[in-house]
């Protein structure tokens, strides 16, 4: 008989998000160890003393968990303890190695999995691995750092000073005087060039043409790169870019490489930008897709390529959800 245990947290002690959040834990813990229903012996939870709206017990039954004996009981108040937490335990006789499970911010609960808990995302434009990264991080309750931001902030600065994206010379003139940062406002970063925030300036289609074309210089990527490492080293994250996994963090645990059929990218960038008001015809996005891809991957520094410990995901038949729930699972399966 094997103990799988997990744990999520609630926002408030609501009856809905109690509901919602043990039926995810539990679907979450079923899938990242391939349960079914019969090889579930019994599920016990101990909630802390703050949550009183309603038994994890019986959303667990609501949840359609019809069959498992089901046991909930309240801890008692402990000075410290993290709050609003729903713990479980899931007895099963499977005998494959458990595969525990920690949503929202109860990852607190175990040090060892957080402490530089640093997850690299990498792939070319359009593979989704923006959407992907920050649903990860939600449900980690890490930060989510979306590193192209930062080249577009630097090819912006070079638009705004009149130079060419191309000339070394002038870009590694003022690559001292470029200031960004990159803050968090409820949980959505930011960025910030010269004190001004441009997070959506820098989505314009030119922007990502001439950030491509900047972040093939070494004094932009030395710049890029010191700063990334800093925030890695201080804060749980997930990193999402083109060179995460071989040379930002070639240490980082977790690495995945996501990629899509340049079609398929094209038409959800198309999406994408529509939903931001930004218009341009399919055969030019897939024209600049292509372009970008050869190149980011053909640059001299740090181009684009997996990492040999990176995990390959083609995205291509998959949705977004399927991709965050394959990459999840990854991540739990090794924690
Ligand atoms: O992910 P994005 O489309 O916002 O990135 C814009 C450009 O920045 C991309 O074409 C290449 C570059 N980039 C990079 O060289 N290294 C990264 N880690 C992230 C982006």
């Amino acid at each position: 008989m094997k103990a799988i245990r997990g744990a999520t947290t609630v926002d408030f002690d609501g009856c809905e998000q109690i509901r919602e959040r043990v039926k995810e834990l539990l679907s979450d813990i079923k899938k990242a160890n391939n349960l079914s229903d019969e090889d579930i012996i019994c599920i016990m939870f101990s909630n802390t003393s703050d949550i009183h709206s309603f038994y994890p017990a019986k959303a667990a039954r609501e949840a359609g968990f019809a069959s498992a004996p089901l046991f909930s009981s309240s801890e008692p108040e402990i000075e410290g303890a993290l709050k609003l937490c729903i713990r479980v335990m899931l007895l099963t006789d499977k005998e494959d190695k458990p595969v525990h499970v920690y949503l929202h911010g109860a990852k607190n609960l175990r040090k060892d999995i957080t402490e530089r808990l640093n997850i690299a995302i990498d792939g070319p434009a359009g593979s989704g691995k923006s959407t992907v990264s920050r649903l990860i991080a939600k449900k980690l309750d890490i930060l989510c750092l979306d590193t192209g931001a930062m080249y577009r902030a630097c090819a912006l600065k070079c638009v705004n000073e009149g130079i060419s994206c191309t000339d070394v010379k002038s870009v590694d003139g003022i690559i001292n005087d470029i200031n960004i940062e990159v803050k968090y406002e409820n949980g959505v970063q930011h960025t910030y060039l010269d004190g001004m925030d441009v997070s959506q300036t820098i989505r314009e289609p030119k922007i990502s043409m001439l950030a491509s074309a900047v972040s093939s210089i070494g004094s932009v990527r030395n710049k890029m790169v010191e700063l990334q490492r800093k925030i890695a080293a201080a804060t749980p994250c997930v990193l999402d870019g083109r060179d995460i996994g071989t040379n930002v963090l070639p240490n980082a645990k977790f690495k995945f490489y996501l990629s899509a059929r340049p079609e398929i990218r094209a038409k959800r960038r198309q999406a994408e930008n529509e939903e931001k008001g930004i218009f341009q015809p399919y055969d030019e996005i897939l024209a600049d897709i292509k372009k970008r891809d050869e190149q980011d991957k053909n640059r001299e520094i740090a181009p684009l390529k997996r990492a040999e410990d990176a995990v390959y995901v083609d995205s291509s038949d998959m949705n977004i959800e399927e991709v965050t729930a394959f990459i999840i699972n990854k991540i739990q399966e090794r924690i």
